[in-house]
């Protein structure tokens, strides 16, 4: 049976009932049409394909093209997922203008369902602007990647009284704004729980505890792709880079020994032919 796609309609009932909305990154089309199959309510295009797909250090040097470009890709492979694209650094922070040209971007463009940007306080113009070109906004808080630089690293935030109170008066701020939902990253569960009772819009999780909405994971981590580290709230549902390695691994060895191509993999002659290539070789010598 075709799935059916949700809504922001859909995703306010939900979090009025109380059942829970699942997140998952995805970049490209295999990954995307996995993510549909398995019953997705939504797909996060992040920039985090900076480090899973490109190798960068960072989310930093991801430019709007390149998002542009796997949103368009994840579109084709999942029709009928609500799709958000990531706004990258340098997309949004210049002005209004700027932001909602480029958020209007990924829809004209790659059909998008929503976009999401990072920060609290600080971009509410930015969210107000974007949503009155009628664009629907996903905020961002906690833990920000882009300005992860500003923050001491990738650190967990509001894991004081004062530093929760701060992300708290950004998720307050955002939701004033107008975004339509929030994701709130690497914050100790219990801030995230309040936020999420204050908060009509559903907030969603990453890192932040089990107490809202729903939860985001990135793909490459929860199926065990991504290698260079794994943050402590990641759970591995597999190990694809020991099974593609061992694949690898074998068919090096089946080429070097001769083993591989067998004879089920090769395209023969039709009937009769090799005979007449017999003769036609013959003739020629
Ligand atoms: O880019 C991304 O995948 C993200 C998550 C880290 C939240 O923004």
């Amino acid at each position: 049976m075709k799935k059916k796609k949700l809504s922001i309609n859909d995703f306010m009932k939900m979090k009025k009932e109380g059942s829970k909305i699942a997140w998952l990154t995805s970049y490209d089309f295999p990954t995307a049409q996995f993510a549909e199959t398995a019953g997705m309510d939504m797909i996060l295009v992040g920039d985090s394909l900076g480090m899973c797909v490109y190798g960068y250090d960072g989310t930093v040097p991801v430019t709007m093209d390149q998002c542009i470009m796997h949103c368009e890709a994840v579109r084709r492979a999942a029709p009928n997922t609500f799709v958000v694209g990531d706004m990258p650094l340098g997309s949004y922070q210049v002005s209004d203008p700027e932001a909602v040209k480029n958020a209007i971007r990924f829809l004209k463009e790659a059909n998008v369902d929503a976009i999401k940007l990072e920060g609290g306080t600080r971009v509410v113009s930015r969210i107000k602007a974007i949503v009155d070109a009628g664009v629907l906004v996903i905020g961002h808080i906690g833990l920000t990647p882009q300005s992860s630089g500003q923050l001491g690293g990738h650190k967990a935030q509001g894991r004081t009284a004062d530093a929760a109170q701060m992300v708290i008066e950004d998720a307050l701020a955002v939701e004033k704004a107008g975004a339509h939902m929030l994701l709130v990253e690497a914050v100790p569960p219990e801030v995230t729980a309040y936020i999420a009772s204050k908060l009509k819009i559903p907030v969603l999780s990453i890192g932040a505890g089990a107490e809202c909405d729903g939860q985001l994971l990135i793909v490459s981590d929860l199926i065990g792709q991504f290698t260079a580290f794994t943050p402590k709230f990641v759970k591995k549902y597999a190990n694809v880079a020991e099974i593609i390695t061992e694949a690898m691994r074998c068919y090096v060895a089946d080429v070097k020994e001769g083993n591989f191509p067998e004879d089920e993999h090769c395209y023969h002659m039709l009937a009769g032919e090799a005979e007449k290539l017999q003769t036609i070789i013959k003739d020629k010598k």
